[in-house]
């Protein structure tokens, strides 16, 4: 019997694969625009480093989290985002007394038990950025600037820029007490889980979907309307340089993260397109996980966009390869002669297909039509003698006579 994939994990498959790579190229570009390097940190690390971080009443670390114990007894976890372990790398390598700010982008798998359904599966992959060393509102607008400019490079309008502050350890005491407050007089029709929530993370029952919920919470006190002036100032900033550059986005009280590091700016980009899983990418600024996970107090800002729901957003655009040119062959000198001009031709950078399977000439042919090849070229003893052969534009069948020299060719191919 076979042995099948695990639910929830996928294989991205060679179909796929060239949409995944300009997802990728696209965001190595716009990174490196803005200054940012790439860092590679481990896929595991101690449990311990994502409760400390992402916090130990959020759903990643009480439900999501795929932790084992090693054969030494360690507790270990396979990442469930990219910030804790960059955080973790930026204090372990001190790269913080390297550069006064640090500007890293990271790209890989991430890993979280939830039910798997369109857009959300247990193994899915990231690409983030965070910017750590600076607490100015500059730096969340260049954030948000480069998140913008990197989905219209895409291709992407949607989706769209949602953005919140959620205060920081001064305001957001006062605002939980008034959110606790405005809960308690509904606790009868909230759910279980924020009912328990209300005690632990009470923020998340805005974010919660029972229908009940959803209703019981309308009109509750939202944290921009407590901002201490500090945060308060600090959110203006950032919303006038976001104008100042054109990047278009909205205000969204009732956003709240799933994380528990955010300080001040929150984002997300989110879509209707995809059903339950609005979100496409998310972040914000996190000004005291670094000195919470022992480092020094190093303010910082970033964000991840989700590469399957950016997969699934691009959905239907053709990033088809295509080989240059087919050559097919009749007889052992012509195979020689294809196998030298196929290599001449590959150095220079073509992408050449010749039969590797023994075929006849009509079985070559039918190849050369499957592969989608823009050109194709029929090679026998007469063509090898000639030093001479046809050259066929595939899309409508045109031939051009052509001497059988790389260069000449490689001219022919570049008039399609
Ligand atoms: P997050 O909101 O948990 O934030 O995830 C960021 C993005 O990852 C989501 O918007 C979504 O596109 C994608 N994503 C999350 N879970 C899944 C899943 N199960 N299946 C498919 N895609 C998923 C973070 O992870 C933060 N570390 C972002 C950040 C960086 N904040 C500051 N710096």
């Amino acid at each position: 019997m076979s042995i099948s994939g695990i639910k929830g994990f996928n294989d991205i498959l060679p179909e796929d694969t060239p949409l995944w790579q300009f997802i990728e190229a696209t965001a190595r570009r716009v990174f490196a625009r803005y200054g940012f390097s790439e860092i590679r940190v481990p896929i595991v690390e101690k449990t311990e480093l994502f409760c400390r971080s992402i916090g130990d009443t959020t759903d990643i670390v009480e439900k999501e989290m795929y932790t084992f114990s090693d054969k030494g007894g360690h507790s270990l976890t396979l990442r469930p985002e990219g910030t804790a372990g960059v955080m973790r790398a930026l204090i372990e390598h001190k790269l913080y007394a390297q550069d006064s700010v640090n500007k890293l982008y990271y790209l890989g798998p991430m890993f979280r038990h939830e039910r798997p359904q369109k857009g959300r599966y247990r193994q899915f992959h990231q690409i983030g950025a965070e910017a750590v060393g600076t607490a100015e509102p500059v730096m969340d607008a260049q954030v948000l600037l480069m998140v913008s400019r990197l989905f219209g490079e895409l291709g992407l309008d949607e989706p769209r820029l949602q953005i919140n502050s959620l205060g920081c350890p001064d305001c957001r005491p006062a605002y939980r007490q008034a959110l606790v407050a405005f809960l308690d007089e509904r606790e009868g029709a909230l759910c279980d889980d924020c009912r328990r929530r209300k005690s632990t993370n009470p923020l998340r029952a805005l974010d919660c979907k029972v229908p009940g919920c959803v209703e019981a919470t309308q009109g509750a006190p939202a944290m921009v309307e407590h901002l201490c002036s500090a945060c308060d100032d600090h959110f203006r900033a950032v919303q006038g340089y976001l104008s100042e550059a054109q990047v278009t986005f909205s205000l969204n009280p009732r956003m709240v993260r799933g994380l528990d590091y955010y300080t001040r700016t929150t984002f997300e980009l989110v879509t209707g397109l995809l059903g339950a899983q609005s979100a496409v990418a998310a972040g914000g600024r996190y000004d005291g996980l670094v000195a919470q996970l022992g480092g020094p107090s190093a303010p910082g800002i970033g964000f991840a966009l989700g590469v399957e729901r950016v997969a699934l957003l691009l959905g239907d655009r053709a990033f088809e390869r295509r080989p240059d040119l087919f050559i097919a062959v009749v007889g052992e000198a012509a195979r020689r002669k294809a196998f030298a001009l196929m290599a001449a031709l590959q150095d220079q950078g073509r992408w050449v297909e010749v039969d590797c399977e023994g075929k006849s000439l009509k079985g070559q042919m039918r190849r050369a039509d499957k592969l989608g090849c823009r050109f194709s070229m029929v090679l026998g003893d007469d063509e090898v003698v000639a030093g001479t052969a046809l050259l066929k534009r595939m899309a409508d069948g045109q031939e051009e006579r052509a001497a059988l020299a790389p260069e000449v060719i490689a001219g022919l191919l570049n008039r399609d």
